[in-house]
């Protein structure tokens, strides 16, 4: 999960990161109570989950609080990439005297974290990386020691701070370490990280990261969680623990194991080619036990979507045998009663086929449909989809 600005900034501060105060608003009203609150000169700054606020006119220095409340104004509702604004983070102003670049991150390829800092800050860091790549320092952090007071001084070396300022920086650095260590982050990015007038060191921009993996252990990432954002069919399957991700298509798919489900998208995809081009609506991976709950769970979520015209269901029966699933299928449509409306191929294979089969067909209900092989399941279920 990526955090918004404001959320990041609270973390900074939770782990010892300086910062400076950020109060956020939804209404032009609240920017201007919090510029009044923070006093002086203020920034606005559109809260997006997207890089390039500054450059498209989402971050404004606004001098009097009746100022933060016209930039809130017409900062609010912009779209920025395509992410609508919804909230601005009214920021005390900083006096800038330069501006850094500081990133940790996980090194996936590398099987490592790394660091990347610059002295060359506040701009695209892209755009710098392409151009002098030797202005940006990257440093190897070895995951069990984490960023400590040696590996910071390294940092701080290899991106040629001044002396004056190396040792405040390095610090710094450390306590955004415990950050990245702390919270589970798999991205803390500071960009800028500035030096004022007076010489203190500030993160002034933040992005976070968060490893969703980790949220058994992090209790209170919930909280940080954009449920507007949040496709609510996804959010209805995350309630159930089905393992489920919206596609852009019209066949819902359901099946057990996450291999099995990934080559019946394929499938599907492929079928749809003789079909008006209809796609797999979702991926649904309800896992070994397809008892009835969960096989109900599902068909509810997948029945649910607008886009669904038709559903496949394609199980191997292993350790859960067909005859269970098949049961599960019947009780299923029997829980969803009329909300059931669209129609079922269902393709049961593997242990106890032969039983499964025939509770389906004893079933006889009218939405179901049988298939022997998973191609002719696929082609049927893109068939009923375009038809419908
Ligand atoms: N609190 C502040 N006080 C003074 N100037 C600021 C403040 N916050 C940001 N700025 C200035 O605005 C510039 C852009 O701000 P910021 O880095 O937050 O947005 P951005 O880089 O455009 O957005 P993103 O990082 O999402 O691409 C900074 O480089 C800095 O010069
Ligand atoms: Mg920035």
């Amino acid at each position: 999960m990526d955090l918004f600005e404001y959320q990041a900034r609270d973390l900074f501060e939770k782990h010892g990161v300086p910062v400076l105060q950020g109060i956020v608003a939804s209404t032009p009203e609240e920017a201007k109570a919090a510029a009044e609150k923070i006093g002086g000169v203020t920034v606005v700054k559109a809260q997006v989950k997207v890089g390039g606020r500054g450059k498209a006119g989402g971050v404004k220095v606004a001098k009097t609080a009746d100022e933060a409340f016209e930039y809130a104004q017409q900062i609010l509702g912009m779209d920025i990439k395509g992410h609508t604004v919804n909230r601005v983070m009214i920021a005390q102003g900083a006096d800038i005297a330069e501006e850094y670049y500081f990133s940790i991150l996980l090194d996936r390829s590398n099987r490592t974290y790394l660091a990347m800092c610059s002295v060359e800050g506040g701009m695209d860091i892209e755009t710098l990386a392409k151009e002098r790549p030797e202005a940006l320092a990257k440093v190897e952090v070895n995951p069990a020691k984490g960023l400590d007071a040696e590996k910071a001084q390294e940092i701080v070396e290899a991106a040629g701070f001044a002396a004056d300022i190396k040792d405040q920086v390095a610090e710094v650095l450390v306590t955004l370490g415990e950050v990245f260590d702390k919270e589970d982050a798999t991205l803390v990015e500071v960009n800028p990280l500035v030096k004022t007038g007076d010489g203190k060191i500030l993160a002034l921009d933040g992005k976070i990261s968060l490893d969703d993996n980790a949220d058994f252990r992090q209790k209170d990432h919930e909280a940080l969680v954009d449920k507007s954002a949040e496709n609510p069919l996804e959010a209805k399957a995350k309630e159930n623990d089905l393992n489920y991700v919206k596609l852009d298509g019209e066949v819902g798919i359901i099946g057990n194991g996450a291999g099995l489900v990934m080559s019946t998208l394929d499938v599907v995809a492929y079928a749809g080619e003789n079909h008006g081009n209809v796609k797999p609506a979702n991926f649904l991976d309800i896992g070994g036990g397809a008892s009835a709950e969960v096989m109900a769970n599902g068909l509810d979520v997948i029945l649910n979507d607008e886009q669904v015209k038709s559903v496949f269901v394609n199980v191997f029966g292993g350790i859960t045998a067909c005859d269970a699933v098949a049961n599960g299928i019947v009780k299923a449509l029997e829980i969803l009663g009329d909300k059931a409306t669209k129609p079922l191929v269902v393709r049961l294979d593997g242990n106890n086929v032969e039983e499964g089969r025939k509770i389906l067909n004893d079933a006889n209900h009218p939405l179901v449909h049988q298939a022997d092989t998973m191609d002719s399941g696929a082609d049927k279920a893109a068939e009923l989809a375009h038809n419908a």
